[in-house]
């Protein structure tokens, strides 16, 4: 999978796609992650990529041109599944989202900045508009951050221990029971003894008993939709 970043700030997510998961995952060849900065293709002055917006009102916004030209300079070397727009007025993004964009072969993620961006973009060329949460961010680039990484990990080939996916939290619709490791007993507060009980049958059915009853205390919604 190839996932293509448009961010006036390259170096904020030049980190998070270099450790652990996502850094095998591009080591073994299933994800490429490529970073372009808007600012480099512009046809403007001193590399501007955002004005002030029509009819007034605090904030930039990032003008459509520059976008424009990257975006058509990328589409006309592939062609891409989606093209995503990160910003909080878009559709919150969950489990089965990741599921649905870890299948696809390329997609552009564009973060957005300041007030946001000319929505002529929108209209023209974002297929998909995610957000992370019910918060403003300061920028669309953690938000992309958290999209690429949740869907990376789950790219099939990626998970060492594919079953260990399996058992995520939401990938069944409902949250993972606790897990406890070495020692079995920690200043006096044993691990439960199930889990020692080397019967796999039995500690399936407690796993499942305990995701049933997180799920039922912090998320009981989740259960209504099953
Ligand atoms: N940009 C700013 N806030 C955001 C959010 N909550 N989700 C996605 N993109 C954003």
């Amino acid at each position: 999978m190839r996932i293509d970043i448009i961010t006036v700030l390259p170096e904020l997510l030049a980190s998070p796609f270099e450790h652990s998961i996502m850094k095998r995952a591009q080591s073994r060849g299933l994800l490429e992650v490529h970073l372009h900065n808007p600012r480099d293709y512009t046809p403007y002055k001193q590399g501007q990529v955002d004005d002030y917006q029509f009819g007034g009102g605090a904030g930039m916004v990032m003008m459509p041109e520059p976008l424009a030209i990257l975006l058509d300079k990328l589409k006309a070397e592939r062609t891409y599944d989606e093209v995503i727009f990160m910003t909080p007025d878009g559709v919150l993004f969950n489990q089965k989202a990741a599921n649905t964009l870890s299948l696809k072969e390329n997609i552009i993620i564009i973060c957005g900045h300041y007030k946001g961006i000319d929505d002529r973009i929108r209209q023209h060329y974002v297929t998909m508009e995610i957000s992370i949460g019910d918060y403003v961010l300061s920028g669309g680039e953690l938000a992309a951050a958290v999209v690429v990484d949740a869907v990376g990990r789950i790219i099939p080939g990626v998970l060492n221990d594919e079953t260990s996916a399996l058992f995520d939290s939401f990938q069944d619709g409902m949250l993972a029971p606790p897990v406890y490791t070495r020692p079995a007993d920690f200043r006096g507060w044993p691990v439960p003894d199930i889990l020692l009980c080397g019967d796999p049958k039995k500690i399936d059915d407690w796993r499942q008993e305990q995701s049933i009853k997180r799920t039922g205390e912090r998320r009981p919604e989740l259960l209504k939709d099953m």
